[in-house]
C-alpha cells in the first residue's frame, strides 16, 4: 500500500492528464507538497529521463572538464583526445570521495588525468579507457583488482548544444524524441553560441513543477511582468506552435523593439545578433521547454536556457545560463551588455519569483485547492500532465 495518500493523488493525476484541454484542470495540490509523490519523481522523472547539464562550449578542446551535480550525483563532464565527449562519476572508486571537489579546483579547467586528491588514485581520460583507474600507490600489498576499478558513466547525448545526461540506461534516446522542435531551434544554431554567464537561485521555497510551469506559459506576461516583459512580447500575442510528447514551443511577435537602451554614458548596449536568423527569429521570441525541466527562450541576440532542479517536495534550485554569439564576446560594450541583460534577468526572475512562492503558499492551503482552469495559452501545462502522468502512473515509460 502507498503512503501519503499517494494512491489516490495518481489517481488524480491520471484523470486531469485524460481530459482534452478545453476542460484541462491544474495538477492535484498535493503533487507540489507531497514528500511520496516527490520521490517517486526522483525516481522516474528525473533518474529515469534526460536532463540538461550544461552547454558544449564549456568543454571544447582535449582533456577540457565540467563539474555538474544532478540531483546529489556528482559528475563532471569531459572531452577526450578524439573529441567524444563523456560524463563521469566524480565518486573516487577508493573511499568515494569527490573527485573534483568545489572547496579546491574550478568548476571548468583542462585535465590530462582525473587524480583524486585523498590518496591521488588517478583516472583516465582518453577514449574507450575512460574513468579507468591509471594508478593507485601503495596497493601492491593487498588483494585488489586495479582492472576492474572504473568511474562509472552515465549516457550523455549533445541536442543543440546542450548536454543532456541520463542515469538510467534503458532511458530511449532523447534526440529522435524531440526531431520538431529542432526545426524550431535550428536557426539560432545554439551549438555555435557560447556561454555569457549562468545565474543561480538556489533553494527557492516553491516544488519545482510551479517554477518551470511558470516558465511554460506567456499569459502571466499581463499580471507578473506587466511592465516589463508584457510591453515587448505581450501574453495575449503568443502562439503555442508545437506541443508534442515530450515538448512545447510558442512564438510571440515583438510589439516594441526588444534592444536595450543606452546606459547613462551612452554606451550601446544591444547585443550582437545570432548570425543567419530569418525574418522570423528577428520579429519575435521564442520559448521552447523539454520535459521535466527545461526550458529555452532565444530571441535574436541569446538563448537563455533555464533549468529548474528539486532540492526537496517544495524546493528548488533556478539555474540560468545565458548563450551568446561569440563574435559577441569581443564587442567593446560586451562587459556592459552583460551586466544589462544580468540586471534584467535578476528583474524579471524577481517578478517570477512572487508568483512562484505566492503559487507555492496557495498550494498548501488547507483544504486544498483543486480544479484550477487553463486558458488555451496554457497548453503546455496541459501536455506536462500528460508527460507526467506517463511516468508516474502505472509502469515506467
Ligand atoms: S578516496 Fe580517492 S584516493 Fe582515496
Ligand atoms: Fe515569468
Amino acid at each position: 500500500m502507498q503512503h501519503d495518500g499517494l494512491s489516490s493523488l495518481l489517481d488524480e493525476l491520471a484523470r486531469v492528464a485524460t481530459l482534452p484541454l478545453e476542460r484541462g484542470e491544474t495538477l492535484p495540490a498535493r503533487a507540489y507538497t507531497s514528500e511520496h509523490f516527490h520521490d517517486l519523481e526522483q525516481e522516474r522523472v528525473f533518474r529515469g529521463d534526460w536532463l540538461c547539464v550544461g552547454h558544449v562550449s564549456q568543454v571544447t578542446g582535449p582533456g577540457d572538464y565540467l563539474r555538474t551535480d544532478v540531483l546529489g550525483e556528482p559528475l563532471v563532464i569531459t572531452r577526450d583526445e578524439s573529441g567524444d565527449l563523456h560524463a563521469l562519476s566524480r565518486v573516487c572508486r577508493h573511499r568515494f570521495m569527490d573527485v573534483l571537489p568545489p572547496e579546491t579546483t574550478p568548476e571548468q579547467g583542462t585535465l590530462k588525468r582525473l587524480t583524486c586528491p585523498y590518496h591521488t588514485w588517478t583516472y583516465r581520460l582518453n577514449g574507450e579507457y575512460v574513468g579507468q583507474l591509471a594508478g593507485a600507490p601503495l596497493m601492491n600489498r593487498v588483494d585488489f583488482d586495479r582492472a576492474a576499478c572504473r568511474l562509472p558513466r552515465h549516457r550523455l547525448e549533445v541536442w543543440n548544444g546542450l548536454l543532456m545526461v541520463s542515469a538510467a540506461p534503458d532511458a530511449p534516446a532523447l534526440g529522435p524524441q524531440l526531431t520538431r522542435l529542432d526545426a524550431v531551434l535550428a536557426p539560432y544554431r545554439l551549438a555555435d553560441l557560447v556561454v555569457a554567464y549562468t545565474a543561480r537561485w538556489e533553494n527557492v521555497p516553491a516544488n519545482w513543477k510551479v517554477a518551470f510551469e511558470n516558465g511554460s506559459e506567456n499569459y502571466h506576461h499581463m499580471g507578473t511582468h506587466a511592465a516589463t516583459l508584457e510591453p515587448v512580447v505581450p501574453g495575449k500575442d503568443t502562439v503555442v506552435e508545437e506541443c508534442d510528447g515530450r515538448g512545447f514551443s510558442m512564438f510571440t511577435p515583438f510589439a516594441a523593439d526588444p534592444s536595450l537602451e543606452p546606459d547613462a554614458d551612452g554606451v550601446p548596449q544591444a547585443g550582437t545578433l545570432i548570425p543567419g536568423l530569418g525574418a522570423r527569429q528577428l520579429s519575435g521570441m521564442t520559448v521552447a521547454g523539454v520535459f521535466p525541466n527545461l526550458a529555452l527562450a532565444l530571441v535574436p541576440d541569446s538563448v537563455t536556457y533555464l533549468r529548474w532542479i528539486p532540492t526537496g517536495p517544495t524546493s528548488h534550485d533556478a539555474l540560468v545560463t545565458v548563450l551568446v554569439p561569440p563574435a559577441a564576446v569581443d564587442q567593446p560594450g560586451y562587459a556592459a551588455y552583460v551586466a544589462a541583460s544580468r540586471q534584467q534577468l535578476e528583474l524579471i526572475q524577481e517578478e517570477d519569483l512572487v508568483a512562484i512562492r505566492g503559487v507555492q503558499r496557495g498550494l498548501a492551503t488547507e483544504p486544498a485547492p483543486s480544479g484550477g482552469r487553463f486558458s488555451h495559452l496554457e497548453r503546455p501545462l496541459w501536455q506536462f500532465q500528460r508527460y507526467l502522468a506517463g511516468r508516474l502512473v502505472g509502469g515506467r515509460q
